[in-house]
C-alpha cells in the first residue's frame, strides 16, 4: 500500500491539538472530571437571531447551490464590516469570497500564490495550519522567531533578515493564535513597508480581531495601512466571535484582482458555501451587535481571572495578551518540557491545555490555555492549576 501514498503527506504532521482533545475524550469516557483550556472555540451558543434566519432560509427552500463568491447581500454585509473594522471602502461585489470558514480562505489564498518552492513567512510560535497548507501547495514555510519578552511582536529585522528571492508571502495573525498578542499599528507599518519593498502578497489573519481588550473595539489591521489593501488578503470568519464555529463559515477580502485569483481556486475546493446558512450569517452581520459586546467582556472577565491567578503562581511568567481568548504562560523556571507539563497537568491533574511546542519551537517552555470555558470553570482551573505546581515545586524542594 505504501506506494500509493502522495508525498506530501511526509511533509505535514498530524494536529497536536487533535491528539490533546483524543486523549480527554478518552478520559471522560473513564468519568474523569476534566478543565476545558484546551479548545479553541467559545462555549457559548449561537445567538437565536440568527439560528432562525438560516432556519427561515431553509424552510424558504434556500437549497440550491450559491454563487461561487457567496450570496451578495452577505458579501455586502462583509464588506461593510470591514469597512467599520478598517477605514478602507470595500466592494462587496468584486473584493469578497465567502468561505467554508476562515480555514478554506487560507488554503484557497495559499494555493492562488504560491508556486512550488517559494518561500513564506510564518511566525514561530503560530497557529500550526500555515505551515502545514504551505507544504501541501509546495511552498516552503519559513519561520520568524517572536519572544514571549517582546509579547512577541513580529521584529521588522527578523523578517528582513529570512527574505530571499523566492519570498512570496508573509502570513501575520493578530491577536495570535498560540499567544492573545497583538501586533501593533507602528509594527505593522514596519512590516507594511517591507512587504511593499519586497513585492510581498500579505496574508493577515484576522479571526480574532473583534475579540479585542486594547483601545477601540478591534486590533488594528496591515490593510488599513496605504499601499496594502492592494497585496493583503484578509482572513476572517463566523467561527469565534458569532460562536459559528461549527457552521463552517469565513471569508476572504482583498482587491479585485487577488479576489480573481483566489476565486480560480476556491470554484474547485468548496464551489461554494450551503446557500441557508450564509442567510444566518447575513443575519449576524447586519443584525444587532449586542451578543458580540456581551461575549468579548465575558472574555475579558474570564481572561482577567486566568491572568491574576497565573501571576500569584511564583516562577510562572505570563506574556500580556490583548486579545483571542488565549494566554501564553512560561512555565519553563519548573524544569519540565512544555509536553512534560502539559501532560503533567492532564494526567494527574486533569486540567487540559495544549504544548507550546506543538506551535513551533519558540512556544517551547509555554502552556497555551484556552479560557473560551465557563468563568466558573476559569476560576476552578486557576485553583487546581496553583495546587498543580505547588506540588512540582515541593518535588524540586
Ligand atoms: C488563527 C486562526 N485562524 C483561523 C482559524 C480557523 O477558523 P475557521 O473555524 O473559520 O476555519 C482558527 C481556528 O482556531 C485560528 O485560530
Amino acid at each position: 500500500m505504501e506506494n500509493l501514498f502522495a508525498a506530501r503527506l511526509d511533509e505535514i504532521p498530524f494536529s497536536g491539538i487533535r491528539k490533546v482533545f483524543a486523549k480527554i475524550r478518552k478520559m471522560e469516557v473513564e468519568g474523569r472530571d476534566v478543565i476545558h483550556w484546551e479548545i479553541g472555540r467559545t462555549d457559548f451558543d449561537t445567538p437565536e437571531h440568527i439560528k432562525k434566519a438560516a432556519i427561515d432560509a431553509l424552510n424558504r427552500g434556500e437549497v440550491h447551490y450559491a454563487p461561487n463568491l457567496g450570496i451578495l447581500p452577505l458579501r455586502k454585509a462583509i464588506a461593510q464590516r470591514t469597512e467599520i473594522d478598517t477605514g478602507i471602502a470595500v466592494d462587496g461585489e468584486t473584493q469578497v469570497i465567502v468561505m467554508s470558514g476562515a480555514n478554506e480562505g487560507i488554503l484557497a489564498s495559499i494555493l492562488a500564490f504560491v508556486n512550488p518552492g517559494d518561500e513564506v513567512l510564518v511566525t514561530d510560535p503560530n497557529w500550526h495550519h500555515y505551515k502545514a497548507i504551505t507544504r501541501i501547495a509546495g511552498g516552503v514555510p519559513v519561520e520568524i522567531p517572536t519572544y514571549a519578552e517582546d509579547n512577541f511582536a513580529i521584529k521588522p529585522e527578523e523578517v528582513e533578515q529570512r527574505i530571499t528571492d523566492k519570498t512570496k508571502m508573509l502570513c501575520i495573525t493578530s491577536p495570535g493564535n498560540p499567544t492573545g498578542c497583538v501586533q501593533s499599528k507602528e509594527n505593522l507599518e514596519a512590516l507594511a513597508e517591507i512587504a511593499i519593498r519586497h513585492n510581498l502578497i500579505v496574508i493577515s489573519d484576522e479571526i480574532y480581531a473583534r475579540i479585542y481588550y486594547g483601545e477601540g473595539k478591534v486590533a488594528p489591521s496591515i490593510f488599513s495601512i496605504p499601499g496594502m489593501a492592494e497585496r493583503t488578503v484578509i482572513i476572517n470568519g463566523f467561527s469565534k466571535i458569532y460562536s459559528m464555529d461549527g457552521w463552517r463559515l469565513g471569508w476572504t477580502v482583498a482587491s479585485a484582482e487577488l479576489t480573481q485569483c483566489i476565486l480560480k481556486i476556491r470554484q474547485y475546493t468548496t464551489v461554494c458555501v450551503n446557500t441557508f446558512i450564509q442567510h444566518g450569517a447575513t443575519a449576524a452581520l447586519t443584525g444587532d451587535q449586542t451578543c458580540v459586546e456581551n461575549m468579548v467582556q465575558e472574555f475579558s472577565r474570564r481572561r482577567d481571572i486566568v491572568m491574576q491567578g497565573l501571576q500569584e503562581i511564583p516562577d510562572v511568567k505570563v506574556p500580556d495578551s490583548s486579545g483571542a481568548f488565549y494566554l501564553f504562560p512560561d512555565i519553563s523556571a519548573y524544569g519540565l518540557t512544555a509536553k512534560e507539563m502539559a501532560d503533567y497537568l492532564i494526567d494527574e491533574y486533569g486540567i487540559a491545555t495544549v504544548a507550546g511546542s506543538v506551535f513551533g519551537a519558540h512556544g517551547e517552555g509555554h502552556i497555551r490555555i484556552a479560557y473560551s470555558c465557563s468563568t466558573e470553570e476559569c476560576a476552578r482551573g486557576v485553583a487546581v492549576l496553583k495546587r498543580a505546581l505547588a506540588a512540582l515545586r515541593e518535588k524540586k524542594g
